[in-house]
């Protein structure tokens, strides 16, 4: 505890230091939290850092889209029966205030502009996805909500899209799915989640930091000839890789694996409890429970992608055939699905030399998600030795009073008496040994 508390207040202290000496601090870009969120090398959580993530025991390797026909596990437009059988539910938590939402809606509540703050002709009025799929390929166009977005209005809360308690249904707000084939068998397949709004965490009572307009979050099963291997799932700008069968599954149809979707930042992670994105300790960290479980394979949007052009999926569920034509090829949109960050003389935003902005600009959409991946990860770089992808044996408890396990637990739990066991797991403080024990497992 005063080792947690002296570690804030340095936290606390340092970052003060820099800004006052002058040195090009850029502000709002280093902030410490924000880094934080944005540092991709959080992947090197997953263990097995000796073991390449492309390959795997006794399979084939994972190779780049096919351009011979012949080497195709799925034909453009097929999404397979197995990514509907297998999609992930998620559980929701349970005082979720930002709920899932449909593009379609969310759109007609915005207009577009550049970078610059220059309206994009056209987008003044009606706003759908149609015209969005015919802006330019830029990163520096930014959906700009019409009206403020700061009082919760109900398309940013989308309040009323809770999943159903008898099936898990979101009848309004449809997820994505995208397959690519990759070659020898593997077929990955992308359940991107797509919320109205990223509520960012709070430190030590302060905040929130981080929040913004627009929020893509997804989850990947990698499949080796209609298996199930590997599910990745986003959290920030990482995210977590783990075996299918180690994760839960849900119990009524047990082939879907179940993710946990964090308070208010909708970081997916495998099991219930306080996730810290990070050193130091607990300091920042999301929240997750069994609250509302969605099932978003009772309502999606399908497609295939093959690195240049999307194909508009079979969809499976009767009530939605031909939908994605309707909404069209709204996946070309290169630009932002949320204002940029606030001006500072906004009367709604915040800066602080800890937190950063209060309110960051919204992400890109789906296809800047690196679908095209060969490592599980988004980010992993096989030069970078600190952001080797890896993929987790144990699936990773959440700590805190709401943990339902204790990580290592397959190192300890045949350990007796129990006092004996509670004393090993004491002395292998903070999951330390078991990170060392994962890496070379
Ligand atoms: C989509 O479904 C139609 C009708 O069931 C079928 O003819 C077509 O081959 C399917 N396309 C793909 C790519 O699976
Ligand atoms: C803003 O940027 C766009 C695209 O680069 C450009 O067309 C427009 O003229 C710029 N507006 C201003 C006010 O600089
Ligand atoms: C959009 O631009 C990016 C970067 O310039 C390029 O890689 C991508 O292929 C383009 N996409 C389309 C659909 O033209």
């Amino acid at each position: 505890m005063f080792k947690n508390t002296l570690i804030t207040l340095l936290l606390l202290i340092i970052p003060s230091c820099l800004s006052s000496s002058d040195t090009g601090f850029e502000v709002g870009r280093d902030s410490y939290i924000q880094s934080v969120l944005n540092d991709d090398s959080r992947e090197m959580k997953m263990d097995n850092i000796l073991r390449d993530s492309s390959h795997y025991k006794n399979y084939p390797p994972v190779k780049c889209y096919p351009s011979d026909k012949s080497h195709r596990t799925i034909k453009p437009g097929e999404i397979p029966d197995y990514a509907i059988k297998y999609a992930p539910l998620v559980y929701l938590y349970s005082e979720e205030r930002y709920f899932p939402y449909d593009i379609k809606k969310f759109v007609t509540n915005f207009h577009v502009t550049w970078r610059n703050g220059s309206v994009y002709p056209g987008t003044e009025h009606n706003m759908n996805l149609e015209k969005l799929s015919k802006l330019p390929n830029s990163t520096d166009l930014f959906l700009t909500a019409n009206t403020d977005f700061d009082c919760d209005p109900e398309w940013i809360t989308g309040s009323r899209n809770k999943p159903s308690p008898i099936d898990g249904e979101i009848k309004d707000a449809p997820a994505t799915i995208i397959v690519v084939d990759k070659q020898n068998g593997w077929v990955d397949a992308f359940y991107f989640y797509f919320y109205s709004f990223n509520l960012g965490p709070y430190v030590m009572g302060q905040g929130p930091y981080g929040n913004h307009v627009g929020d893509w979050e997804h989850s990947l099963v990698r499949f080796y000839k209609g298996e199930p291997i590997i599910v990745w799932m986003s959290a920030h700008s990482g995210g977590g890789g783990y075996y299918y069968k180690n994760l839960e599954k849900y119990k009524v149809e047990p082939t879907h694996p179940i993710i946990f979707s964090g308070r208010g930042t909708h970081a997916n992670y495998p099991s219930v409890g306080q996730h810290p994105h990070d050193l130091p300790y607990t300091i920042l960290s999301d929240f997750t429970d069994r609250g509302p479980l969605w099932n978003p394979s009772l309502n999606y949007l399908g497609y295939t992608y093959d690195g240049k052009k999307i194909h508009y999926g079979n969809n499976s569920n009767p009530k939605h055939v031909g939908r994605e034509k309707e909404y069209g090829e709204w996946l070309r949109f290169a630009g932002h699905w949320g204002d940029d960050t606030l001006p500072s003389n906004d009367p709604r935003q915040r800066y602080s030399i800890v937190g950063g902005y209060k309110y960051i600009e919204g992400p890109k959409g789906p296809l800047d998600k690196n679908v095209m991946r060969l490592l599980p990860c988004q980010d992993a770089q096989w030069w970078n030795f600190w952001k080797v992808c890896n993929i987790r044996n144990d699936i990773e408890y959440g700590v805190g009073v709401e943990s339902e396990g204790y990580n290592c637990g397959r190192l300890t739990s045949n350990i007796r008496p129990v006092w004996l066991r509670k004393t090993v797991q004491n002395i292998m403080w903070g999951g330390g040994i078991c990170f060392i024990a994962n890496m070379l497992d």
